[in-house]
C-alpha cells in the first residue's frame, strides 16, 4: 500500500547511479501515476550546485517519451525535486537536511510523514550515512522510514558480515531494502509464474528431465571509464555472485507456500544452503585483449598494468537436493563480448534413442534481455511426404504477443515495491550470507590468498569469449543442436 506524505531522498544525487537509474525510474513512475500523492523528491550530495545545475544532472538520462504531455510532466517532476548539499560524515549537515525535510512536511495536511532514503553511494560512505540518517533524519512520530541500499555489499563473507552488521545497528531488516536490480526485471519476475502456474513445465523441472542449465550474461562493451572500480571487484562480484545467482535461486527453488516475501525468500535460502562452495576446477576465467580497433582491459589507464582481474568467468554450481543432484548450473558472464544478451538456457536430456538418431535436445530459453522472450526448442515432423524430425521452436516473443504493453524498467518496479513495503524482490540478510559462502573461496583463490594468483585466459574484444569456453560447457554435458538449426535472427528485433 502506498503512503501519502512521502519524501524520497536520494543520497548521492549527483552520482552515476542516481543520474542513470534512480531519477529516470522516479520520473517513469511519476508519469505513469504510480508515485504517492503529493510525493516530494530531495537530492543530497557533496557537490555544491544551484537548482538549474541539479535539474540538468537529474534529467540528463531521462528520455522524454514522444507523447505530447510528457515534456510538461518533466517540468512538473522537476518542481517536486529539491536539492541539499552536504557532507556524508558530518552530523550537522544531516541536521540541515532534516530541517529541509521538516519544512516540506510542515505543509502536509496530516501529521504522518514517511521517508524513503535511497543510498546511491559508494560503499566507503554507506555506514556513516546510514548512521547519520538514523540519528538526524529519522521520523519518529508515526511515519515510516525505509532505506534502499545497493551492492557492493562487501567483498567476501567476512567483509559483508561486517558491513551488514554495522548497517543493522541503525536500520532493522524490515526497514532495509537491498537491491539486486535483476530481481526487478520482467522476465526474472515471470519465472515463478512460468514454473508454478504450468503443470506442463513443472513436471519436467528436475534432474530426471533436465541435463544442464546455463545462465548467461553478455555485454558488448568493456569496462571503459569504470576500470578503477571494476579492477577491485572483478566480474564474479560484479555479476555472478548477485545477479546470476539470484536467477539460479528462482529457477531452482521449491514452490513457495505463498507469494509473500518471507515464503519466497525462505525457499531461495534453502537452495543456497544446498550449494557447496565453487571448486577451482569448475571455474574458467578470462580477460579481454585488444582486437578490432578496441582496447584491451589492460589498456585502460585506470587499471594496473599487470592486473589479472577476470572480465569473464564461467563457473559451475551444484545443488545437493533430491530435485537437482547431478545437474550442473553453469553461470557465465563477460564484458567486451560479441553481443548484449542475458538468457537462461535449460537443456533437456536426450530422448530415448531407437526410432530417432542424432535428434536435437529440447531447450527452454528464457531471454531476459534484450527483447524478452520465452521459446522452447522442440522437434517436429518436417512437413511433407516423408517422416523426418526437424528442430523448430514455440516462440513467445513479448513484442509480438504483448505489443501494446510497456515493460517496466527494473528500477521502476523495485522503487515501487520499496514504497509499498514489499520485500519479495529484495535480498534478505541471510541470502547474502549464503551467497558469499558459495563464492568466497574462489574469490580468495583468484586474489592469491592461497598462493599464486591464477592468470585468466585471453579473449579478443568483441568475441564470444575464451576459446576454452565451448569445451568447458561440453564437459558438463551441454550438446549443441544438430547441424542446420538456427534460431531465426529476424525474430529478435
Ligand atoms: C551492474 C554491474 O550491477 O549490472 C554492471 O555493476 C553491469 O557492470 C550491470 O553492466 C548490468 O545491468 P543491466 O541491467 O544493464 O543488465
Amino acid at each position: 500500500e502506498l503512503k501519502d506524505n512521502t519524501i524520497v531522498i536520494v543520497l548521492g544525487a549527483s552520482g552515476d547511479l542516481a543520474k542513470k537509474k534512480t531519477y529516470p525510474a522516479l520520473f517513469g513512475l511519476y508519469r505513469q501515476g504510480f508515485l504517492p500523492r503529493d510525493v516530494k523528491i530531495v537530492g543530497y550530495a557533496r557537490t555544491k550546485m544551484d537548482e538549474a545545475e541539479y535539474y540538468k544532472r537529474i534529467t540528463s538520462y531521462i528520455k522524454v517519451p514522444e507523447e505530447e504531455e510528457a515534456a510538461a510532466q518533466l517540468e512538473e517532476f522537476k518542481k517536486l525535486s529539491t536539492y541539499v548539499a552536504g557532507d556524508y560524515e558530518d552530523g550537522a549537515a544531516f541536521d540541515n537536511l532534516n530541517k529541509h525535510l521538516e519544512e516540506i512536511e510542515s505543509h502536509y495536511q496530516s501529521k504522518e510523514c514517511n521517508r524513503l532514503f535511497y543510498l546511491a553511494l559508494p560503499p566507503s560512505v554507506f555506514i556513516p550515512v546510514a548512521k547519520n540518517l538514523k540519528e538526524h533524519c529519522y521520523v519518529s512520530k508515526g511515519g515510516i522510514n525505509r532505506i534502499i541500499v545497493e551492492k557492493p555489499f562487501g567483498k567476501d563473507l567476512e567483509s559483508a558480515r561486517e558491513l551488514l552488521g554495522s548497517l543493522k545497528q541503525y536500520w532493522s531488516e524490515d526497514e532495509t531494502f537491498r537491491i539486486d536490480h535483476y530481481l526487478g526485471k520482467e522476465m526474472v519476475k515471470n519465472m515463478l509464474v512460468l514454473r508454478f502456474a504450468n503443470v506442463a513445465l513443472g513436471a519436467a523441472w528436475d534432474k530426471n528431465s533436465i541435463s544442464n542449465v546455463q545462465i548467461t550474461f553478455k555485454e558488448p562493451f568493456g569496462t571503459e571509464g569504470r576500470g578503477g572500480y571494476f579492477d577491485e571487484f572483478g566480474i564474479i562480484r560484479d555479476v555472478l555472485q548477485n545477479h546470476l545467482l539470484q536467477v539460479l535461486c528462482i529457477l531452482a527453488m521449491e514452490r513457495p507456500v505463498s507469494f509473500s516475501a518471507e515464503d519466497i525468500r525462505d525457499e531461495k535460502v534453502k537452495v543456497l544452503r544446498a550449494i557447496p562452495p565453487i571448486e577451482q576446477s569448475d571455474t574458467l576465467l578470462g580477460q579481454y585483449v585488444a582486437a578490432n580497433g578496441k582496447p584491451g582491459y589492460l589498456d585502460d589507464d585506470t587499471v594496473p598494468h599487470n592486473s589479472v582481474c577476470p572480465t569473464f568467468a564461467a563457473t559451475t554450481l551444484w545443488i545437493h537436493n533430491p530435485r537437482w543432484e547431478g545437474v550442473p548450473f553453469i553461470l557465465k558472464a563477460g564484458k567486451a563480448l560479441n553481443e548484449a544478451k542475458v538468457e537462461v538456457r535449460i537443456q533437456f536430456k536426450d530422448v530415448t534413442q531407437g526410432i530417432f538418431k542424432d535428434i536435437s535436445r529440447n531447450e527452454l530459453v528464457l531471454r531476459i534481455q534484450p527483447s524478452e522472450a520465452v521459446y522452447l526448442k522442440l522437434n517436429t515432423k518436417t512437413p511433407g511426404l516423408y517422416t523426418r524430425a526437424i528442430p523448430t521452436e514455440m516462440d513467445l516473443t513479448y513484442k509480438r504477443r504483448f505489443s501494446d504493453t510497456k515493460i517496466p524498467e527494473a528500477y521502476e518496479a523495485l522503487i515501487l515495491d520499496a514504497l509499498k513495503g514489499d520485500h519479495s524482490n529484495f535480498v534478505r540478510h541471510d541470502e547474502l550470507d549464503h551467497a558469499w559462502k558459495i563464492f568466497t573461496p574462489i574469490l580468495h583463490w583468484i586474489e592469491g590468498k592461497s598462493g599464486q594468483r591464477p592468470r585468466p585466459v585471453n579473449y579478443p574484444y568483441g568475441s564470444r569469449g575464451p576459446k576454452e569456453l565451448d569445451p568447458f560447457i561440453t564437459k558438463y554435458g551441454y550438446k549443441r543442436s544438430t547441424e542446420g538449426y538456427n534460431w531465426p535472427v529476424t525474430n529478435l528485433s
